[in-house]
């Protein structure tokens, strides 16, 4: 390992250690001071190298809390913690603790399902960690994986509102990427009732400046559209007929898509072949309604598709490149994806959105900034496909920004400045995983 790399491993591992919360990792112990499902995920695949104990626990944690449905909601919360450590909090939300876990309730959304993915690279690593590792992992493989079916399985049958075996998301947070401009078309039909920000308080802005976050405009439909979806109690049914936005994500379908692969690689451990045949099935349907409903052939990439109107949006962002995560994308699809990313709109490591769009802004959250997640992502899509050179560079340039600017949440794209909350716990898990994994995906495509 070079001084760097070291350098950077010690200060990741640090930041692991000190976000850990007895049973759970928090992403930001004072942003994010609760637990959120994708960054479980992103966190369990670096945080199983240094602690693979860990690992397995913030997992387990999680679908401790799936609800009787299925879903893995996309924040757990904390019952140490007061309501107004974080908005929206629990009571909020109003949703009861499920589970075994003694939470304090949580959200009543989703967000992208990459467990399955993190559960296979964990117990993978867990491999190379003697008798006493592959037996803990063994165990935790046998209680996920019917909890990973079953969070596949919610979002297949009560989340596909397009019909064609995509999974609709009915909020931005479900996403990941909260003000992206993917959803700046289908947001403009939701309400912003400015009087909602009066009644309930952010928390955000006391800990990072404004000008990284979300807007107020934001916000006033971020929690009108939860107030919409807890009217029926989170229930999905009629909910295009009664909720403003549904829309198919191209980052969340291709994540969606990938969880089938991983969930193909369980099964086989585990001696379930036919469900195995059965998961790689349901990734190839997935992957060829990604390519029908979300591809533009002018545009060259994916766009996000609004489910209400049948439209495609007409913004390029970084969402519109991770179907490259599914293996049996088409040849087009790869070629112009890769055309894309390589352009003067984005580069390696790509910002959020069009550098060269009119509304860029290299500060505010998903609207410009680099993220290492989704070039995480991307890498992993890049080997995939075989493109192991434009991997490389990528690996290196996303290990070079985290250590010469930090942990942060996401990174200027023009100076590489930290941004958002400072030992952000997925940058950290990532980082580890970049020294340490240089591997191929088990079913990438010999080239
Ligand atoms: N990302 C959201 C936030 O900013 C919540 O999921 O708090």
């Amino acid at each position: 390992m070079t001084e760097m790399s070291a350098e950077l491993w010690n200060s990741a591992a640090r930041v692991l250690e000190s976000n850990w919360a007895g049973d759970h990792m928090v992403p930001s112990h004072r942003l994010y001071p609760h637990q959120w499902s994708w960054d479980t995920a992103f966190i369990a695949i670096g945080l199983a190298y240094v602690n693979p104990a860990r690992a397995w626990r913030d997992l387990r944690s999680l679908f401790e809390a799936q609800w009787p449905d299925g879903r893995v909601p996309h924040i757990v919360f904390d019952p140490a913690l007061a309501e107004t450590d974080y908005f929206p909090g629990p009571a909020f939300w109003g949703v009861p603790a499920y589970g075994t876990r003694p939470v304090h309730g949580s959200s009543g959304i989703v967000h992208p399902p990459l467990h399955a993915v993190a559960v296979w690279k964990v117990y993978r690593r867990a491999l190379t960690h003697g008798a006493s590792g592959i037996h803990q992992a063994r165990t935790e493989l046998e209680w996920l994986y019917p909890r990973l079916v079953a969070q596949q399985q919610y979002l297949s049958t009560r989340r596909d509102l397009g019909g064609a075996g995509l999974a609709s998301i009915v909020h931005p947070w479900e996403s990941g990427l909260d003000n992206s401009p993917a959803w700046d078309a289908a947001m403009a039909n939701v309400p912003a009732d400015m009087s909602l920000l009066t009644t309930h308080r952010r928390h955000d802005l006391d800990v990072v400046e404004a000008a990284h976050r979300p807007t107020d405009h934001d916000y006033a439909r971020y929690v009108g559209l939860v107030l919409s979806y807890q009217a029926a109690g989170y229930s999905d049914t009629g909910l295009l007929d009664r909720h403003a936005f549904a829309v198919e994500c191209p980052s969340f379908n291709a994540i969606y898509g990938t969880a089938e692969l991983a969930l193909a690689q369980i099964a086989g451990v585990l001696g379930h072949t036919t469900e195995a045949t059965a998961h790689r099935e349901r990734a190839q349907h997935i992957t060829a309604a990604i390519v029908s409903r979300l591809w533009n052939p002018r545009t060259g990439m994916f766009h996000a598709r609004d489910v209400r109107t049948g439209t495609l949006s007409p913004a390029r962002c970084v969402s519109g490149f991770q179907p490259l995560l599914l293996p049996d994308l088409p040849a087009e699809q790869v070629t112009g994806v890769l055309a894309e990313m390589r352009s003067e709109r984005f580069g390696l490591p790509s910002p959020s959105y069009d550098r060269t769009a009119p509304d860029f802004d290299t500060l505010r959250y998903w609207r410009g900034p680099v993220w290492i997640n989704m070039n995480w992502l991307l890498r992993r899509g890049l080997l995939v496909h075989g493109r192991r050179a434009e991997a490389q560079e990528l690996r290196k340039a996303m290990v070079r920004l985290v250590h010469d600017n930090g942990h942060y949440e996401y990174f200027d794209p023009d100076t590489g400045k930290g941004l958002g909350a400072p030992t952000f716990s997925w940058t950290a898990a990532l980082a580890l995983d970049l020294l340490a994994d240089r591997s191929v995906p088990a079913y990438a495509r010999a080239t």
